[in-house]
């Protein structure tokens, strides 16, 4: 099937589309546009500019297909969105950590992981994958099997000759663990089993993970890019987040995790994304640590 179809009645000449194709993919043969490859990665760029709608992208669809919201049809320029709001919405995004026992409906999770897939991928190969799991049970299973990965993990890194053994061969890997996440595991790990206070996902009722292939050109940009999609429409959408990285540093490290959400070999879990409904209100938005960036103005010293 031809990847971009020009549909040579509609087309006016205007070359918008030649202009704008990161693969030269385009030309215009006698005032019209041709598309002269068989194929390229389709990023749908000349589909979205043309002033004709007279380019076809047969294998992209034009829609997302949300449905627990309207979608709008028409792109929104730049600067003709409230720039200020989008901020506070940036800034208001909490990673929730108290959730209210309210079941997250399916179509709201296939949603966001739909809006997911609007972020930049490199090469735009979208090498992400997605991974639902819908239930409060679900993520009590893999909870308990991550519980075990720290509780031998801890295990390990009790042992000073081990630590110092690893030290010598590996890198200070378990010294550091050892250092700074042992004692507030333990204390989490005692929480989990004498009272099931859940220190991992916090009482959230689903997850989203997302994973990439190994073999793509950038995953984890690709999936952490989404990932934000992900957070951000959360917020928008009443939900609250909060990124788990003490379950994908399990799942990385232990294949018997990876196996459970059947994540292939040929893949890497990037993020765990904990939802809910939040049982917190934050009255004001995130600050952050002052940043002062480097300017640069750089000159030719040729
Ligand atoms: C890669 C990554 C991993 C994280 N892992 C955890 C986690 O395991 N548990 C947790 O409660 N929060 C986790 N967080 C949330 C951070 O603690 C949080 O983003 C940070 O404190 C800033 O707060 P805010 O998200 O409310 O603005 C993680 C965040 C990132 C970016």
């Amino acid at each position: 099937m031809e990847q971009v179809i020009i549909d040579k009645e509609k087309c006016i000449g205007c070359g918008v589309c030649v202009t704008i194709c990161p693969y030269r993919a385009i030309v215009l043969v006698d005032e019209t546009a041709e598309y002269i490859l068989k194929d390229c990665f389709l990023c749908g760029q000349c589909q979205a500019v043309c002033p004709e709608n007279a380019v076809l992208l047969p294998q992209l669809t034009i829609k997302l297909g949300l449905v627990t919201m309207e979608e709008g049809e028409a792109a929104i320029p730049p600067g003709k969105t409230n720039a200020a709001e989008l901020v506070t919405l940036m800034r208001s995004r909490r990673s929730c950590r108290n959730y209210r026992n309210k079941p997250v409906a399916l179509a709201v999770l296939e949603d966001l992981v739909k809006i997911g897939t609007t972020a930049p991928s490199g090469t735009n190969s979208q090498s992400w994958n997605f991974i639902i799991l819908p239930t409060m049970a679900s993520l009590q299973v893999l909870g308990g099997m991550v519980s075990g990965y720290y509780r031998k993990l801890n295990r390990l890194a009790e042992n000073p000759f081990l630590r110092f053994m690893v030290k010598i061969f590996g890198g200070d890997r378990l010294g550091r663990y050892f250092r700074r996440y042992h004692d507030s595991v333990a204390e989490a790990l005692r929480e989990w089993d004498e009272k099931g206070t859940d220190r991992l996902f916090h009482g959230a009722v689903a997850a989203i993970l997302v994973t990439g292939k190994k073999d793509a050109s950038c995953p984890a940009e690709d999936a952490l890019l989404a990932t934000q999609n992900i957070l951000l429409a959360a917020h928008a959408m009443g939900l609250g987040s909060c990124l788990v990285g003490f379950v994908v540093e399990a799942m990385r490290r232990d294949p018997k995790l990876k196996k459970l959400v059947g994540i292939a070999d040929d893949e890497e879990i990037y993020s765990v994304i904990a939802l809910g409904y939040p049982a917190v209100n934050y009255l004001r938005p995130a600050n952050r640590k002052v940043v002062v960036p480097r300017v640069l103005r750089l000159t030719e010293t040729r």
